[in-house]
């Protein structure tokens, strides 16, 4: 899973390259290269580690050709390491791969077998030998030897080549990752998303499924799977070429936390009429009546949004809900209903495992809804609803500012779901809608706590091992809490249903183990507190998360973070806030790279 990127320009390529990559590293960063058409020969400069390091290597050996290729690599076959960063190249082809070809070992094997030399561990090189292997042994035309090698590859990918003597063309291809044209002038360019693009020009196109294209610098036409000409939508893409910076924060994820009261505003005005306190008529295509059950699907972050709104749907709508991550969902054996509707929750709009399990339900005659930030990705464009939200960019790995933003589109989901099922009076109605209203404020005063989270955090960070728990709806969020502080401090942690505790992970409590209780003042209250005194028992040290009346009547804890009471259903809108600035704090008194963190990408296109 990585980004790519094509230019055929009208001067030096290599910098414009390396600018698209700045956009594409949230698709991954273990090494980057470029690849140029250079006096009609190829010429690379490749670089594990992150792009910075390959912008020095260019200042110091420049690179030049107005044809190129760029690539961002987060690697899945062999280490990351300057060998196995793309472009992959022959003296003929040069090639970059976003994905997986499945059967590349027994490709290759036959490719070596007949002299072929493997430079690289890369499932990714079998593509350039294979593309060489057709032009030297069969004197095919490079598009030929292109589509030939098309035909041969397992997979799923988004690969775009270049060839010697070849300095106004781009061969590309489009299979489970995504892949994006656009049109400059007397210019082309393509790239894995539309963001990419957009410093270029915002007359894009993209890719469907199967399809490839033939670009050169006056155009460019497509073939879809078949190998018969096809027409694709050119859009005007609404992606800023402004590249987000930190504004004054030392991270993005520190700005993304901080932007959580605007951009969940943002959102519910989508959603929510303020002024009537009533939902906005949206237009979910399901017709909730009717429906048995309601399928929802996610990974990461996105499913744990999920996972918060089926207790919303089951309590609000009476509805129940099935919810498995995208990557159990995709293969289980699942007897749809007959006109179901299921609804899948992704930030990116681009996360391989959710996009299967989608095009899953799909075929099996469900109504798709998708909640999505990325309005232009591929989980938008294949749904049947989407239900949008304004997130903007989220660059740091660790999503935050969108889980709280697909909260609002789910809430507001949920509650349109009581009020078609006839659960919900229209006072209910409006009453959850003003709660939802008062998230904005409350989410901005539960970042007010952030200097004594930041030290309660520098302590946290001293620990090996730390447990979060919570009940009903803070269960996610202890989750939340747990994914979030492994992924960004390296710290162990995992989340529990605060009941489960005794049935084993209790064994693991003593002095050195703290436990992040996160126990606002509703019905599940006394009996986390409960569990919570379990703990202190056992000699456990607890970290309590609630409101300022639960921490009164707690008693004595190790340690207590306020947050702001809140409608007992939508606690996890703002307790949201503390876990995320837990594990920020933690990962920076670790010294971490935050925003980066080893192994993870943001956009996970493989399976
Ligand atoms: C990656 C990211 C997570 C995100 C997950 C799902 O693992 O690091 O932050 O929650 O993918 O991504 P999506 O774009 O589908 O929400």
């Amino acid at each position: 899973m990585c980004g790519i990127v094509g230019i055929l320009g009208k001067d030096d390529v290599a910098a414009p390259i390396v600018e698209a990559l700045r956009r594409l590293e949230y698709r991954g960063y273990d090494s980057a290269g470029v690849a140029t058409i250079d006096k009609g020969e190829i010429a690379r400069r490749r670089a594990a580690g992150k792009l910075n390091v390959l912008r020095e290597k260019l200042a110091r050996e420049p690179l030049a050709g107005r044809a190129g290729l760029g690539h961002t690599r987060w690697a899945t076959h062999g280490a990351p390491i300057d060998e196995n960063a793309h472009p992959h190249a022959t003296d003929r082809v040069s090639i970059v791969h976003n994905g997986i070809i499945e059967n590349f070992r027994e490709l290759r094997d036959k490719l070596a077998a007949k002299g072929r030399n493997f430079q690289s561990a890369t499932d990714s090189e079998v593509i350039a030998q294979l593309i060489t292997a057709y032009i030297d042994e069969e004197g095919a035309s490079p598009i030929d030897a292109f589509r030939r090698m098309l035909s041969r590859i397992r997979g799923a990918f988004a690969i775009a080549a270049i060839f010697a003597g070849e300095d106004d063309l781009i061969l590309a291809a489009r299979q489970g990752s995504p892949l994006a044209i656009g049109r400059g002038d007397g210019e082309m360019f393509i790239g894995s998303d539309a963001f990419a693009l957009a410093p270029f020009t915002n007359r894009v196109t993209y890719l469907d499924e199967g399809d490839h294209a033939v670009v050169t610098r006056q155009g460019f036409e497509v073939f879809d799977s078949g190998g018969a000409p096809a027409q694709r939508r050119e859009i005007v893409s609404s992606v800023s070429d402004a590249m987000v910076d930190k504004d004054g924060h030392r991270h993005f994820m520190a700005k993304e936390i901080h932007e959580q009261p605007e951009v969940v505003g943002h959102t519910l005005a989508r959603f929510v009429d303020p002024t009537a306190a009533a939902l906005r008529d949206f237009g979910a295509g399901f017709d909730f009546r009717k429906l048995d059950r309601l399928i929802v699907s996610a990974c990461g972050t996105a499913y744990y949004a999920g996972l918060i709104a089926k207790y919303w749907f089951e309590t609000w709508a009476r509805l129940p809900v099935e919810i498995d991550i995208a990557s159990e969902l995709r293969y289980r054996d699942i007897p749809y209903p007959k006109k179901g509707g299921a609804v899948f929750v992704s930030q990116s709009g681009e996360t391989a495992d959710t996009l299967a399990a989608l095009r899953e339900a799909k075929a099996h005659g469900q109504r798709i809804g998708a909640v999505v930030n990325v309005a232009e990705s591929s989980i938008a464009r294949e749904a049947d609803d989407i239900f949008q939200i304004n997130a903007g960019p989220e660059i740091g790995v660790a999503s935050t500012k969108a889980f709280t933003c697909q909260l609002v589109a789910l809430a507001s989901l949920a509650i349109k779901a009581g009020a078609e099922r006839g659960v919900l009076s229209k006072d209910d109605q409006t009453a959850l809608v003003a709660a939802l209203l008062e998230t904005p404020r409350l989410i901005a005063e539960a970042l007010q706590q952030e200097k004594a989270i930041e030290k309660i955090a520098a302590d946290l960070s001293k620990a090996r091992d730390i447990l979060y728990i919570g009940r009903g709806v803070s269960f996610p969020i202890a989750l939340e809490g747990a994914l979030k502080l492994k992924e960004i401090s390296y710290i162990h942690a995992e989340g529990y249903a605060a009941g489960e505790l005794k049935h084993g992970p209790i064994a693991l409590i003593d002095e050195h183990v703290p436990v992040v209780v996160v126990a606002p003042s509703d019905r599940h209250y006394e009996k986390t507190i409960s569990n919570m005194h379990e703990i202190i028992a056992r000699g456990g040290r607890p970290l309590l998360i609630s409101d300022k009346r639960g921490i009164k009547e707690a008693g004595d804890v190790w340690a207590a973070i306020e947050a702001p009471e809140t409608h007992p259903l939508l606690s996890p809108l703002v307790y949201a806030v503390p876990v995320q600035l837990l594990a920020y704090f933690a990962a920076t008194a670790k010294g971490t790279d935050v925003d980066q963190p080893r192994n993870l990408a943001k956009s996970v296109t493989v399976e």
